[in-house]
């Protein structure tokens, strides 16, 4: 019989039974990963040209007629601890990004690589292990929390159907977790509708914690709730991720919630990062037109300096994934676009400080 151990204890690498080793495939595409960082020990994560794209049929045959490019060449890798804050509007691709790292879709192209393993092609049995480890939780805890489940069997699926711990190592399990997310553990055979929104979200949390897991794809976590309670949950997940050891992708609409949490921030535009940087940096000095629209409407907590700010105002709406414009993506909405700009697709560059931008403009610019 298995037991529970101490989370500390279950933070150990799990051993996946597939996979080929990082190091030799990494070798091969030294190329196109050459803005993710070398020191391979602490990097928990590694994505490497990233793509997933979803066909598009027609007919009763479903001919395929063309692909919506989710997610399009995408490359970044955290290292264990840390935060990875994902943004960019509606349809850029995040949620895809995050549930290809889970493996709940199989990549159309690219590696990823979790603890040293490459987990791009694992299979059913590789991803019950590796869902040990790697957790999800979603904006809308009422859709991911069974209403015909009390809070204590919601907590215990997991470990259940992994058949870990006695009878009573669960209990105590369960009583662990709530008290770690801030709730009376005597609330454990009560029913989700029975919480307020930013409870329902502390029981996700604490569902996704029983597993023990190293890494956790936070997406949109807080968005559906109220201010004040969002601060309650982003200062738990940070209380969680020192004591715990936890990494975390953070993806968010947000960006002032993303900036308190994120050691680097990705600027995702139509399925392609256009700017990758530390969090501090990408606030302070963004240099891509498209984050620095966006940045510019971040409120400041100022009330004068925030009415002196000059806003960016973003026309038009993001084109569709199926037919992504030529040449650089954002140029149907770029007032800097020229002719190279439709022509030519813009490359992530290193402009230095651990600081990647995708503009050909950005000498010109900035
Ligand atoms: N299963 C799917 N089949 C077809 N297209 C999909 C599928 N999932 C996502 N897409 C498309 O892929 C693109 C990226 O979607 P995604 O959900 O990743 O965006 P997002 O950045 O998370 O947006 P939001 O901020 O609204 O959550 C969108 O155009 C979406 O319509
Ligand atoms: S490459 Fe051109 S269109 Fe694209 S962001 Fe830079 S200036 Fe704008
Ligand atoms: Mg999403």
């Amino acid at each position: 019989m298995s037991v529970i151990p101490d989370i500390k204890e279950l933070s150990d690498p799990v051993e996946l039974p597939q996979g080929e080793k990082i190091k030799e495939s990494l070798d091969e595409d030294i190329s196109i990963r050459d803005h993710a960082s070398t020191d391979m020990k602490s990097e928990i994560l590694v994505v490497n040209d990233l793509k997933m794209y979803f066909p598009v049929t027609k007919g009763l045959l479903k001919r395929k007629v063309a692909d919506v490019k989710a997610v399009d060449g995408v490359t970044f890798s955290i290292k264990k601890g840390e935060t990875l804050g994902l943004v960019g509007e509606s349809g850029s691709g995040k949620s895809t990004i995050g549930n290809c790292v889970m493996r709940n879709l199989v990549p159309s192209g690219g590696k990823i690589f979790f603890d040293g393993q490459e987990i791009t092609n694992m299979d059913k049995k590789g991803l019950k292990l590796l869902h040990k480890k790697l957790q999800m939780i979603t904006q809308d805890p009422y859709a991911s929390l069974d209403p015909r489940m009390t809070i204590n069997q919601a907590i215990l699926e997991g470990p259940r159907i992994n058949k870990l711990g006695t009878k009573k190592e669960q209990e105590e399990l369960v009583e662990r977790m709530l008290t770690l997310v801030g709730l009376n553990s005597e609330f454990k055979d009560r029913y989700p509708h029975e919480f307020s929104g930013g409870q329902r979200q502390r029981i996700s949390i604490a569902r996704a914690l029983a597993m023990s897991p190293s890494f956790i794809v936070c997406d949109e976590i807080v968005s559906a709730l109220d201010v004040s309670i969002q601060a309650q949950i982003v200062s738990l997940m940070m209380k969680l991720q020192e004591e715990l050891e936890l990494t975390y992708i953070f993806i968010g609409h947000d960006l002032s919630v993303v900036r308190h949490l994120s050691n680097h921030v990705a600027v995702l535009y139509l399925g392609k990062i256009v700017e990758i940087t530390t969090a501090e940096e990408m606030y302070d000095n963004p240099l891509h037109p498209y984050t620095k629209a966006l940045i510019s409407a971040v409120p400041i907590p100022h009330p004068t300096i925030d009415r002196q700010r000059q806003r960016i105002i973003l026309e038009g709406e993001i084109p569709s994934p199926i037919d992504p414009p030529k040449g650089c993506h954002f140029c149907t909405r770029c007032k800097y676009a020229d002719t190279r700009c439709r022509e030519e697709e813009p490359e992530l560059k290193d402009v230095g400080g651990e600081h990647f931008v995708a503009c050909h403009k950005i000498a010109e610019l900035n």
